[in-house]
């Protein structure tokens, strides 16, 4: 990154360090984002902004030059995407594969821009470049005019919370600085971008291979009434207020380096606070006062946005990690529904029903999308029907969490609005999201504690009730071996009821096909029922393909209290295949059914399963005798 050190180099030491550098703090900044597809030219646009407002070295420029002659694609001219896009392995491959933050400054203004890439995961790194940005620059290419990908980037860009766009109708040379097709893209932009709610668009019609309108009006363009690219970013107003809002602080840890010492470590995410001041835990809506407010040079009398701190409360307080201080006056929601936008950037889709991880700036929660209302569609904006959501596309969904947690609308502030899911199983981030509102719906809905317990159920039975969890492919053998399991247990004076897959479909879960979601959906209603039953005081045998290892996850969690077996009936494709006791493998292969689990449907087997039954050349009778034996070890019968 460059320093304000080293602009002073180019500027030949003529002023002092010291005004210099506190010039520069005192200049307001303007974090943002530019968008576009691959070849829009959006990292010779940065490479531009970044050469044309001189704070490029000499010996950058040197090695800049050397390269352009060498990889890149403008003739003896220097390639400025050759700047920006400083990894070698891009070059290799002619994409930007990441965030890549750039700062520059003007005598006006300081600028933190967020490059993000324009190839297939664009969404992710477009929602990590805009988190914190104030304006998005949409690039255009004058001779394509525009795409889908501008609409999906503006619609992302005003779900992400920008207020602010440019329009940049880049290599207007190419159309012979033609004003009709600068007027024309402009227009389809203001009438499609209608609906987004951004205070201002600003379309520029720019060269940002030649530079025309970049700092300076271009001659060739003597049409063009507006500002240069340069000239708006120094003097568009976004206001970022941060006086008037509330005060947020999240918690990120406590600490307590001695038995003197407990304070509350984190940043203020908004608003401010000072000494005294009467402050409210979120969750818990206790009230206590600010004794000290702890940074790294010393105390402080007050604390702002962005300042890290540590603070020190008058009373003993209970707070950890995942909960906020805030101001008493405009408390935040504390609900465990909400309604949000979501923008899916995994490959595999958004399954309601899936529990995922939810995390916010500091607190982190076990969720499922309860209801999909709808997704966007990128051209028109309308809300269409839908059951999942697919890599880049963006939906309105309701969540369910497991726990509590603080939080405002994302409207209302972008730090503690906004969350991230993440996949359970990967660990990978799959989605990020913008609360609209809490959903207060279960709020009446109270858990009825009843006197006799799960315990005295299981007790008047003699057993200790449990879930015994079958998976494995379809005739590989599940129901045969739970239905003689069941007939053992019960001749032994059990309580046991058997779900089975095929007989579940046929009532409770009639509805239900075999798509992804409905076998989500599916293991979903199963597990719930096979925890009532073991809360009835049961042992429960349930015979689902279940095919996806976070559902059977899932359903672990639910039951907890170690009452979940799960048991893989392991019998491999080709001999399921071959025993084919219902005809369906012949139908399948033939493609007679589709979503056939093991054709063209996935099954993803047990990495650690409690009990492992390998069925090749071993009859029904030994495997549950193996079943019985492991149970009896345990204590179940
Ligand atoms: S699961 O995947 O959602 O757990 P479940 O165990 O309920 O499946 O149902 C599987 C049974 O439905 C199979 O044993 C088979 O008899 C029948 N079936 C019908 N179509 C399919 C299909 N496309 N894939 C798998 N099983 C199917």
């Amino acid at each position: 990154m460059l320093t304000a050190n080293n602009a002073l180099r180019r500027e030949d030491n003529v002023v002092d360090i010291r005004d210099y550098v506190a010039g520069q703090e005192n200049k307001g900044l303007l974090r943002f984002l530019t968008c576009g597809s691959v070849d829009d030219g959006k990292s010779t646009l940065i490479g531009r902004l970044l050469y044309d407002t001189k704070l490029i070295f000499e010996d950058q420029l040197a090695t800049l030059e050397r390269d352009s002659r060498k990889h890149g694609t403008a003739g003896d001219g220097i390639d400025f995407a050759l700047l920006v896009d400083g990894l070698e392995a891009e070059r290799e491959q002619g994409i930007t594969i990441d965030v890549a933050y750039r700062f520059f400054a003007t005598p006006k203004r300081k600028f933190i821009v967020a490059d993000t890439p324009g190839h297939e995961q664009y969404t992710r790194n477009m929602a990590t470049g805009a988190s914190t940005a104030d304006l998005a620059i949409v690039l255009v290419d004058a001779r394509q005019g525009i795409l889908p990908q501008t609409r999906r980037h503006s619609m992302i860009a005003s779900l992400l919370g920008i207020r602010h766009i440019v329009l940049a109708v880049n290599k207007i040379d190419l159309v012979e600085f033609d004003r009709s097709v600068f007027e024309r893209i402009a227009g389809e932009y203001r009438d499609f971008a209608a609906d987004l709610g951004f205070d201002t668009i600003q379309p520029v019609p720019i060269s940002a291979r030649h530079g025309d309108n970049i700092i300076d009006p271009s001659p060739n363009t003597p049409w063009y009434d507006g500002p240069s690219l340069i000239a708006h970013l120094e003097t568009v107003d976004v206001d970022a207020r941060v006086e008037d809002r509330p005060f947020r602080f999240p918690v990120q840890y406590v600490s307590r380096p001695d038995l003197d010492f407990r304070g509350f470590s984190g940043t203020v995410a908004s608003g401010r606070v000072a000494l005294g001041d009467e402050v409210t835990i979120a969750k818990s809506g206790r009230r206590s006062r600010v004794k000290r407010l702890v940074a790294h040079g010393g105390d402080l009398a007050e604390a702002v946005e962005g300042q890290a701190v540590t603070v020190v409360l008058e009373d003993e307080v209970e707070l950890s990690r995942g909960n906020m201080l805030v101001g008493p006056e405009a408390r935040p929601h504390v609900a465990d529904q909400f309604s949000a936008n979501l923008v899916w950037f995994d490959d595999k889709p958004l399954l309601p029903g899936r529990a995922y991880i939810l995390r916010t700036e500091t607190d982190e929660v076990s969720a499922t999308v309860s209801q999909l209302k709808h997704r966007r569609n990128i051209n028109n904006f309308a809300q269409e029907a839908a059951t999942s959501l697919e890599l880049n596309e963006v939906g309105h969904c309701h969540f369910s969490l497991q726990a509590p947690i603080a939080f405002d609308a994302f409207a209302d502030n972008r730090a503690t609005g906004a969350f991230i899911l993440i996949d359970r199983l990967t660990n990978a981030t799959v989605g990020a999201g913008m609360i609209l509102r809490p959903l207060r719906r279960a709020a009446n809905i109270h858990w009825q504690a009843l006197d006799v317990t799960p315990q005295s159920r299981a007790a008047i039975k003699h057993q200790k009730p449990a879930v015994l969890w079958f998976t494995g492919l379809s005739g590989s053998g599940k129901s045969t071996i739970a239905s003689l399991l069941e007939k053992k247990l019960h001749a032994a004076g059990r309580h046991t009821y058997v779900l089975d897959g095929d007989n579940v479909r046929h009532g409770l879960n009639r509805d239900l096909g075999f798509s992804d979601e409905d076998r989500v959906e599916n293991i979903r209603r199963v597990a719930e029922t096979a925890k009532l039953m073991a809360d009835a005081g049961l042992i429960v045998l349930v015979s689902f393909i279940s095919p996806f290892r976070a559902e059977r996850r899932m359903a672990r969690e639910l039951i907890n209290d170690g009452a979940f077996v799960e048991i893989f009936v392991d019998t491999p494709f080709d001999e399921c295949a071959r025993r084919d006791p219902k005809g369906l493998y012949a139908k399948a292969l033939k493609g007679e059914i589709q979503n056939f689990t093991g054709v063209d449907s996935p099954y993803e087997p047990p990495e650690r399963a409690d009990i492992h039954i390998p069925t090749v050349g071993r009859a029904p009778e030994e495997l549950v005798d193996d079943v019985e034996a492991w149970l009896k070890e345990r204590g179940y019968c």
